[in-house]
């Protein structure tokens, strides 16, 4: 809605005055209007006058534009307020409720969009700062693809570098078969700890990994096979993962490998062109001018690393598909070597698609500190979906004891899932964030599970009602309906800022505002006991537009919305 009036201003004082900036603000008292503008300021300010005339001229020319939806008054300081007519507001809403899917955009028309998440690495278990990625990613790649964006969701899992060398002399020396059938990413892991735990009084096993690498950079028959079973292995486990997320599937899959072939003449044209140069027997690209560090693309030892893989990787995205926009949903802590990356790209000028660190921050625990396993190590995934899921199941049998064991588990999985993708996704994604596993599906606080619930419960109206006709939408003139019908225009509003600030946290408050809404409304009118029909169907319609907005919602946030809880 803020956009629509927007654009309307922008094109009325476009011959005016040109291209200006102003903004539509909610007034914080509702008397003030429901948006505000200080666009009178601005004009007024350039022309001379004093913007209380400016307002009112503007008032007096939009009256035929924007009459028909609103009222407008100046206030005494020159500030331009619209109230929103509630014949405007009936009327949308029946638009709204006719939508297949209201919210969707066309912003995005033709246009590309990859975005990378959550890139794990092969051979240890996915941690809880790629459980964040995946979240934070997959739910972005919805907001992309609902405004009409063309979006490739791209995984692109780490499985080269020298720990591999050290992997491999580890499963030389000690792989316990047996446990590695049993759980193979379980063993990976025994074996990388047991690799560290004895190099550190055997300094020959550091060089013995260094020569399995080598040999495995070589093509090695025996070292490639180990390493490919590592690789699959780890692979299944991960889309295992995925699958308990309910995380959409990839568009794309590579890994760190697959760009090894590319590297030697990509090297080579940038030494040539001289980008690239010898500096203390490692190879370097200079970024000085930019105020960074130089990358690293090959190490005095001859091994490529981790920048190098990422600059042919960035060169095939650019190539294969010329993205508009490149996202990395990747950790805060990597901040200096996108910066590095995408500096090195423009230099090199590898096109000009628009490449996004979407940053995140950690995981804090209850204490305040780094969440962390009680030996200090980094979190699996899976143990924190576990958990969740766990708790949700003891809330949602002490809910309803009746359930059958089949139908808790469905429920448990959805609601613990829902608390934990919506206590990631509320906050700004560049601060850590704490679990507080209680908040995370408190019913009655601004959680994943409140939103639910609330779906269900209008859900459960809704099938109660049965079937109904539109009935008079134009009995609907209770405060709380008018808040409710305002709320529902401003969905299309939080989808298109939550693109474009690469943030999820505003589309997530404005789920828990509806929902919230949804509440006070119910609590204040009847609906169902009402013995006049037109009102009566009239609110099932405000429910049900409610309703199905909220599940599209929580669906952009990866949050399955179940009709019965
Ligand atoms: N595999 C890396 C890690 O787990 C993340 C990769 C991020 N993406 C990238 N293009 N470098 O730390």
């Amino acid at each position: 809605m803020k956009q629509t009036i927007k654009k309307l201003l922008r094109d009325y004082i476009a011959d005016l005055v040109g291209d200006v900036s102003f903004e539509i603000l909610t007034p914080p008292d509702p008397s003030l209007g429901d948006y505000a503008t200080n666009v009178a300021f601005v004009i007024a300010k350039k022309e001379g006058k004093k913007p209380a005339e400016t307002a009112t001229e503007l008032k007096d020319a939009l009256e035929s534009t924007l009459g028909e939806m609103a009222t407008m008054q100046v206030s005494s300081n020159g500030f331009l307020n619209f109230f929103l007519k509630p014949e405007f507001l009936q009327k949308r809403l029946l638009e709204i409720k006719s939508e297949a899917q209201y919210g969707r955009g066309g912003e995005g028309a033709g246009k590309k969009v990859i975005i990378e998440y959550p890139s794990c690495n092969v051979a240890k278990p996915m941690h809880i700062g790629h459980l964040r990625s995946t979240i934070i990613g997959d739910a972005l790649a919805n907001v992309y693809e609902t405004l009409g964006y063309d979006v490739i969701r791209w995984n692109y899992f780490g499985d080269w570098g020298t720990q591999f060398g050290k992997l491999i002399a580890s499963y030389k020396r000690w792989l316990d078969k047996e446990a590695f059938e049993n759980d193979p990413v379980g063993e990976m892991l025994r074996l990388y700890v047991k690799f560290h735990a004895e190099a550190a009084s055997n300094p020959e096993l550091e060089k013995e990994g260094q020569a399995e690498f080598k040999k495995l950079e070589e093509g090695d028959n025996e070292n490639r096979k180990i390493w490919s079973e590592l690789r699959e292995e780890s692979l299944k486990d991960f889309d295992r993962i995925f699958k308990r997320l309910g995380t959409r599937a990839f568009d794309q899959t590579k890994g760190e490998s697959d760009y090894e072939s590319e590297l030697k003449p990509i090297i080579a044209y940038l030494q040539e062109k001289g980008f690239a140069r010898e500096s203390e027997g490692a190879l370097i690209i200079d970024l000085a001018a930019h105020g960074l560090p130089p990358a690293l693309l090959r190490k005095s030892d001859g091994a490529t690393l981790y920048m190098t893989r990422d600059l042919a990787s960035l060169g095939d995205r650019i190539k294969t598909y010329q993205p508009e926009k490149i996202l990395y949903v990747v950790a805060n802590q990597q901040a200096l070597h996108f910066e590095q990356l995408f500096a090195a790209a423009r230099d090199l000028k590898l096109g000009d698609a628009g490449l996004v660190h979407v940053k995140f921050g950690m995981v804090l625990g209850e204490d305040g500190k780094k969440l962390a396993t009680r030996e200090g190590k980094v979190v699996a995934a899976e143990e924190v979906i576990d958990k969740i899921v766990a708790l949700a199941r003891k809330k949602v049998i002490q809910k309803n004891p009746d359930l059958s064991s089949d139908e808790a588990d469905k429920i448990a999985n959805s609601v613990g899932l829902g608390g934990l993708k919506y206590n990631d996704l509320k906050q700004h994604p560049h601060s850590d964030i704490v679990f507080d596993w209680d908040a995370m599906l408190d019913l009655s606080g601004n959680s994943g599970p409140y939103i639910q619930y609330t779906y269900a419960r209008l859900a459960n109206i809704l099938a109660k009602a049965g079937a109904y006709s539109d009935g008079d939408v134009s009995m609907l003139v209770e405060p709380s309906e008018r808040a409710l019908m305002k709320k529902l225009l401003d969905f299309p509003d939080a989808i298109g800022e939550s693109a474009k600030l690469y943030t999820l946290n505003g589309l997530a408050l404005y789920l828990y505002e509806l929902a919230h809404a949804a509440n006070q409304f119910y609590e204040q009118v009847r609906v169902l006991e009402d013995d006049n029909n037109d009102r009566k169907n009239a609110r099932l319609t405000v429910i049900a537009t409610v309703a199905s907005t909220l599940k599209q919602g929580l669906k952009l946030l990866g949050i399955e919305a179940l009709e019965r809880i």
